[in-house]
Protein backbone atom coordinates (compact mmCIF):
# COMPACT_ATOMS: atom_id res chain seq x y z
CA UNK A 1 0.00 0.00 0.00
CA UNK A 2 0.99 3.47 -0.77
CA UNK A 3 2.35 5.34 2.17
CA UNK A 4 1.42 9.39 2.13
CA UNK A 5 3.79 11.75 3.07
CA UNK A 6 3.55 14.32 6.48
CA UNK A 7 2.84 17.02 3.87
CA UNK A 8 -0.21 15.41 2.45
CA UNK A 9 -1.82 14.19 6.47
CA UNK A 10 -1.18 17.63 7.66
CA UNK A 11 -3.50 18.98 4.80
CA UNK A 12 -6.16 17.82 7.44
CA UNK A 13 -6.53 19.83 10.68
CA UNK A 14 -5.25 18.40 14.29
CA UNK A 15 -7.50 19.48 17.55
CA UNK A 16 -4.92 22.80 18.65
CA UNK A 17 -5.21 23.17 22.55
CA UNK A 18 -1.98 23.78 24.28
CA UNK A 19 -0.76 26.08 21.35
CA UNK A 20 -3.40 28.47 21.21
CA UNK A 21 -1.62 31.57 21.43
CA UNK A 22 -4.07 33.28 23.89
CA UNK A 23 -1.57 36.60 24.02
CA UNK A 24 -2.17 37.04 20.31
CA UNK A 25 -5.59 39.12 19.22
CA UNK A 26 -7.51 38.07 16.17
CA UNK A 27 -8.79 40.29 13.46
CA UNK A 28 -12.53 40.51 12.81
CA UNK A 29 -11.61 40.05 9.03
CA UNK A 30 -9.87 37.59 8.97
CA UNK A 31 -12.26 35.22 11.03
CA UNK A 32 -15.06 36.68 7.79
CA UNK A 33 -12.71 35.66 5.45
CA UNK A 34 -12.58 32.15 6.38
CA UNK A 35 -16.42 32.26 7.36
CA UNK A 36 -16.97 33.18 3.79
CA UNK A 37 -15.09 30.05 2.39
CA UNK A 38 -16.75 28.27 4.94
CA UNK A 39 -20.33 28.69 3.50
CA UNK A 40 -18.94 27.53 0.07
CA UNK A 41 -19.04 23.74 1.58
CA UNK A 42 -22.25 21.62 0.60
CA UNK A 43 -26.01 22.01 2.43
CA UNK A 44 -28.90 20.29 1.68
CA UNK A 45 -31.23 21.63 -1.18
CA UNK A 46 -28.93 24.41 -0.72
CA UNK A 47 -31.22 26.06 2.15
CA UNK A 48 -28.15 27.88 3.97
CA UNK A 49 -29.92 26.60 7.26
CA UNK A 50 -27.18 27.78 9.13
CA UNK A 51 -26.02 30.69 11.52
CA UNK A 52 -22.73 31.85 12.71
CA UNK A 53 -22.10 33.26 15.98
CA UNK A 54 -18.54 34.57 16.40
CA UNK A 55 -17.81 36.20 20.06
CA UNK A 56 -15.25 37.84 20.84
CA UNK A 57 -16.30 39.96 24.21
CA UNK A 58 -14.13 39.05 26.49
CA UNK A 59 -16.89 39.05 29.36
CA UNK A 60 -19.11 36.55 27.37
CA UNK A 61 -16.09 33.98 26.54
CA UNK A 62 -15.76 34.06 30.12
CA UNK A 63 -19.31 33.41 30.75
CA UNK A 64 -19.18 31.02 28.03
CA UNK A 65 -16.02 28.80 29.35
CA UNK A 66 -17.90 28.56 33.04
CA UNK A 67 -20.66 26.96 30.92
CA UNK A 68 -18.23 24.71 28.83
CA UNK A 69 -16.79 23.60 31.85
CA UNK A 70 -20.11 22.94 33.95
CA UNK A 71 -20.92 21.12 30.24
CA UNK A 72 -17.81 18.85 30.98
CA UNK A 73 -18.70 18.21 34.50
CA UNK A 74 -22.14 16.79 33.37
CA UNK A 75 -20.61 14.71 30.63
CA UNK A 76 -18.11 13.01 34.12
CA UNK A 77 -20.91 12.66 35.87
CA UNK A 78 -22.56 11.01 33.49
CA UNK A 79 -19.88 8.76 32.16
CA UNK A 80 -16.72 9.14 34.53
CA UNK A 81 -13.33 10.09 34.33
CA UNK A 82 -13.14 8.29 30.92
CA UNK A 83 -15.72 9.17 29.09
CA UNK A 84 -17.49 6.72 27.06
CA UNK A 85 -14.08 6.11 25.00
CA UNK A 86 -12.38 4.61 27.74
CA UNK A 87 -8.59 4.42 28.78
CA UNK A 88 -7.47 2.50 26.19
CA UNK A 89 -8.47 4.96 23.08
CA UNK A 90 -5.48 5.79 20.98
CA UNK A 91 -3.24 8.55 22.59
CA UNK A 92 -5.71 8.99 25.65
CA UNK A 93 -3.12 10.67 28.15
CA UNK A 94 -2.38 13.30 25.65
CA UNK A 95 -5.99 13.94 24.96
CA UNK A 96 -6.49 14.38 28.46
CA UNK A 97 -4.22 16.56 29.38
CA UNK A 98 -4.56 18.89 26.30
CA UNK A 99 -8.44 18.57 27.11
CA UNK A 100 -7.59 20.13 30.46
CA UNK A 101 -5.58 22.65 29.51
CA UNK A 102 -7.99 23.88 27.05
CA UNK A 103 -10.73 23.75 30.46
CA UNK A 104 -8.34 25.82 32.33
CA UNK A 105 -7.77 28.75 29.63
CA UNK A 106 -11.07 29.01 27.72
CA UNK A 107 -11.44 32.29 29.06
CA UNK A 108 -8.52 33.81 27.49
CA UNK A 109 -9.31 33.06 23.82
CA UNK A 110 -9.38 35.85 22.01
CA UNK A 111 -12.39 34.40 19.86
CA UNK A 112 -15.19 31.65 19.85
CA UNK A 113 -17.29 30.51 16.96
CA UNK A 114 -20.68 28.91 17.69
CA UNK A 115 -22.09 27.60 14.52
CA UNK A 116 -25.64 26.43 14.57
CA UNK A 117 -28.52 24.54 12.26
CA UNK A 118 -32.37 25.43 11.98
CA UNK A 119 -34.17 22.89 13.61
CA UNK A 120 -34.11 19.95 16.03
CA UNK A 121 -32.90 16.51 15.43
CA UNK A 122 -33.38 15.68 19.88
CA UNK A 123 -37.04 14.42 18.72
CA UNK A 124 -35.71 12.56 15.63
CA UNK A 125 -35.33 9.03 16.98
CA UNK A 126 -38.31 6.42 16.27
CA UNK A 127 -39.90 8.44 13.42
CA UNK A 128 -39.89 7.23 10.15
CA UNK A 129 -36.72 8.61 7.92
CA UNK A 130 -34.87 9.17 11.54
CA UNK A 131 -31.81 8.47 9.92
CA UNK A 132 -32.08 10.52 6.87
CA UNK A 133 -33.41 13.84 8.39
CA UNK A 134 -30.78 13.50 11.34
CA UNK A 135 -27.58 12.87 8.87
CA UNK A 136 -29.40 15.94 6.53
CA UNK A 137 -28.84 18.59 9.64
CA UNK A 138 -25.97 17.79 10.50
CA UNK A 139 -24.60 17.18 6.84
CA UNK A 140 -25.66 20.84 6.60
CA UNK A 141 -23.24 21.84 8.52
CA UNK A 142 -20.31 20.13 10.22
CA UNK A 143 -18.68 20.08 6.36
CA UNK A 144 -19.07 23.88 6.68
CA UNK A 145 -17.36 24.39 10.17
CA UNK A 146 -14.70 21.67 8.94
CA UNK A 147 -14.25 24.23 6.18
CA UNK A 148 -13.68 27.03 8.45
CA UNK A 149 -11.03 24.95 10.40
CA UNK A 150 -9.29 24.58 7.33
CA UNK A 151 -9.39 27.61 6.53
CA UNK A 152 -8.02 28.94 9.65
CA UNK A 153 -5.04 26.35 9.75
CA UNK A 154 -3.85 27.73 5.95
CA UNK A 155 -4.10 31.39 8.00
CA UNK A 156 -1.56 29.98 10.55
CA UNK A 157 -4.32 30.04 13.18
CA UNK A 158 -6.16 26.89 14.97
CA UNK A 159 -9.07 25.62 16.61
CA UNK A 160 -10.39 22.48 18.04
CA UNK A 161 -13.80 20.76 17.82
CA UNK A 162 -15.47 20.94 21.02
CA UNK A 163 -19.32 19.71 22.08
CA UNK A 164 -19.03 19.77 25.99
CA UNK A 165 -21.43 22.55 26.70
CA UNK A 166 -23.84 20.90 25.09
CA UNK A 167 -24.80 19.52 27.95
CA UNK A 168 -25.82 22.50 29.23
CA UNK A 169 -27.02 24.23 25.21
CA UNK A 170 -30.22 25.38 26.90
CA UNK A 171 -27.94 27.84 29.30
CA UNK A 172 -25.54 28.76 26.57
CA UNK A 173 -28.90 29.56 24.29
CA UNK A 174 -30.19 31.81 27.16
CA UNK A 175 -26.85 33.71 27.44
CA UNK A 176 -26.29 34.11 23.54
CA UNK A 177 -29.88 34.82 23.07
CA UNK A 178 -29.89 31.85 20.21
CA UNK A 179 -33.81 30.97 19.72
CA UNK A 180 -33.25 27.19 21.35
CA UNK A 181 -36.22 25.64 19.60
CA UNK A 182 -35.31 26.22 16.08
CA UNK A 183 -31.73 26.20 16.35
CA UNK A 184 -29.32 23.58 17.20
CA UNK A 185 -25.54 24.30 18.29
CA UNK A 186 -22.99 22.41 16.67
CA UNK A 187 -20.21 23.27 19.40
CA UNK A 188 -18.08 25.95 20.67
CA UNK A 189 -14.76 26.24 18.28
CA UNK A 190 -11.79 28.40 19.60
CA UNK A 191 -10.44 30.94 17.03
CA UNK A 192 -6.46 31.81 18.20
CA UNK A 193 -3.34 31.80 16.16
CA UNK A 194 -1.36 28.69 16.90
CA UNK A 195 1.99 29.33 18.40
CA UNK A 196 4.13 27.24 15.70
CA UNK A 197 2.58 25.59 12.55
CA UNK A 198 4.83 22.19 12.75
CA UNK A 199 1.90 20.28 13.60
CA UNK A 200 2.31 15.62 13.68
CA UNK A 201 -0.05 13.76 11.69
CA UNK A 202 -2.84 12.19 14.00
CA UNK A 203 -2.95 8.93 15.88
CA UNK A 204 -5.68 6.89 13.67
CA UNK A 205 -6.44 3.19 13.46
CA UNK A 206 -4.77 2.49 10.35
CA UNK A 207 -6.96 2.12 7.51
CA UNK A 208 -6.62 -1.84 7.08
CA UNK A 209 -8.57 -1.72 10.57
CA UNK A 210 -11.31 0.13 9.17
CA UNK A 211 -12.46 -0.47 5.71
CA UNK A 212 -14.03 -3.11 3.82
CA UNK A 213 -14.92 -3.64 0.15
CA UNK A 214 -17.64 -5.10 -1.56
CA UNK A 215 -19.52 -6.09 1.91
CA UNK A 216 -19.11 -5.37 5.37
CA UNK A 217 -16.90 -6.77 7.09
CA UNK A 218 -15.35 -6.57 10.72
CA UNK A 219 -11.87 -6.44 11.22
C1 LIG B 1 -17.57 15.54 17.77
C2 LIG B 1 -16.33 15.94 18.54
C3 LIG B 1 -16.47 16.44 19.83
C4 LIG B 1 -15.35 16.85 20.55
N1 LIG B 1 -15.51 17.44 21.78
C5 LIG B 1 -14.43 17.92 22.44
C6 LIG B 1 -14.58 18.67 23.66
O1 LIG B 1 -15.69 18.91 24.15
N2 LIG B 1 -13.47 19.15 24.25
C7 LIG B 1 -12.21 18.97 23.73
O2 LIG B 1 -11.24 19.45 24.31
N3 LIG B 1 -12.05 18.28 22.57
C8 LIG B 1 -13.12 17.76 21.92
N4 LIG B 1 -12.96 17.11 20.72
C9 LIG B 1 -11.59 16.97 20.16
C10 LIG B 1 -11.13 15.54 20.14
O3 LIG B 1 -10.91 15.14 21.45
C11 LIG B 1 -9.87 15.46 19.28
O4 LIG B 1 -10.26 15.55 17.96
C12 LIG B 1 -9.11 14.20 19.56
O5 LIG B 1 -8.39 14.45 20.73
C13 LIG B 1 -8.16 13.85 18.46
O6 LIG B 1 -7.27 14.91 18.27
P1 LIG B 1 -6.48 15.01 16.89
O7 LIG B 1 -7.50 15.19 15.83
O8 LIG B 1 -5.58 16.21 17.04
O9 LIG B 1 -5.74 13.73 16.74
C14 LIG B 1 -14.06 16.72 19.99
C15 LIG B 1 -13.93 16.23 18.67
C16 LIG B 1 -15.05 15.87 17.95
C17 LIG B 1 -14.86 15.40 16.53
Amino acid sequence: MLELSNDELLSTTRAVRKRLDLERSVDRDIIEECLKLALQAPNGGNMNNWHWLVVDDQKTIARMAEIYNQGLEDFIATFGEQGYAGADVLGADRIESSTQHLRDHFHELPAVLLPMVAGRTDQAAGYPGAAFYQASIWGSVIQAVWSFMLALRSRGLGSAWTTGHLWREQEMADLLGIPYNNFMQVGLFPIAYTKGVDFKPAHREPLQNVLSWNRFEEQ
